[in-house]
């Protein structure tokens, strides 16, 4: 399977969304990446439903919503009736996750884990099998344009293979700090979705800066 990228509209342009929005569909991206943040599980603030939900309008690709919030459990619903289509909470943030991932489902969206640069792969064993896909977050959750951490290829690997052990198709998501540079080890590391936002919207051209992420 080819590679999915999934440019993060953290780092687009609000002030002509429209025309991001655009540049995302006609680009080779395969998913919307929308970062949720509520100022208190990340120390910032990004956007919320009214915005989904414009995007949801425009988008001709699937909404892949990753929430940075406390208390996931409360809006689930509210995301479905958005419009998205992938939806991960955090392992950190969720005390019965698999009753949440369940809920995701019932609501016909796919459901994802998302773990911190200090959640350790193993501890996702006994949860991989109810998940459609894992996010592995590559800086700390809360700001695009970070460093890429680079104890996430170990982290890839290994759950790529407690994944084939299982037997599963889970898929793996790798973001922050990607960019042309990593892509390539992060995809043979195991990843099979890459978030991109700076090194996409921050580039000169950022339909031809997907079409390089894409090209493994
Ligand atoms: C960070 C977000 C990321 C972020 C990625 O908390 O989860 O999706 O927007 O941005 P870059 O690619 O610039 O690190
Ligand atoms: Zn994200």
């Amino acid at each position: 399977m080819s590679v999915i990228i999934a440019p993060s509209m953290l780092s687009a342009n609000f002030g002509n969304l429209d025309k991001d929005i655009e540049m995302v569909n006609n680009s080779q991206a395969g998913w919307f990446h929308l970062d949720i943040m509520d100022g208190v599980f990340v120390p910032n603030i990004s956007y919320g439903f009214p915005v989904v939900k414009a995007i949801a309008k425009k988008a001709k690709k699937p909404l892949d919503a990753h929430l940075m919030i406390v208390n996931p459990d409360k809006y689930l619903k509210e995301f479905a009736s958005a419009g998205v289509e992938y939806l991960s909470v955090h392992y950190e943030e969720c005390k019965h996750l698999h009753r949440t991932l369940q809920n995701i489902k019932s609501l016909g969206m796919k459901a994802g884990v998302a773990i911190n640069p200090h959640t350790p792969a193993e501890l996702l064993s006994d949860i991989l099998q109810y998940a459609n896909f894992i996010l592995v977050m590559s800086v700390n959750p809360g700001f695009g344009g970070q460093s890429f951490i680079e104890s996430t290829y170990g982290k890839i690997e290994k759950l790529r293979n407690m994944i084939s052990k299982q037997g599963l198709d889970t898929l793996i998501e790798v973001d922050g700090g990607v960019n042309k540079e990593n892509a390539p080890l992060l995809v043979k590391s195991g990843a099979n979705i890459l978030v991109a936002g700076n090194s996409v919207f921050g580039s000169p051209n950022p339909e031809f800066a997907i079409t390089e992420l894409g090209r493994i």
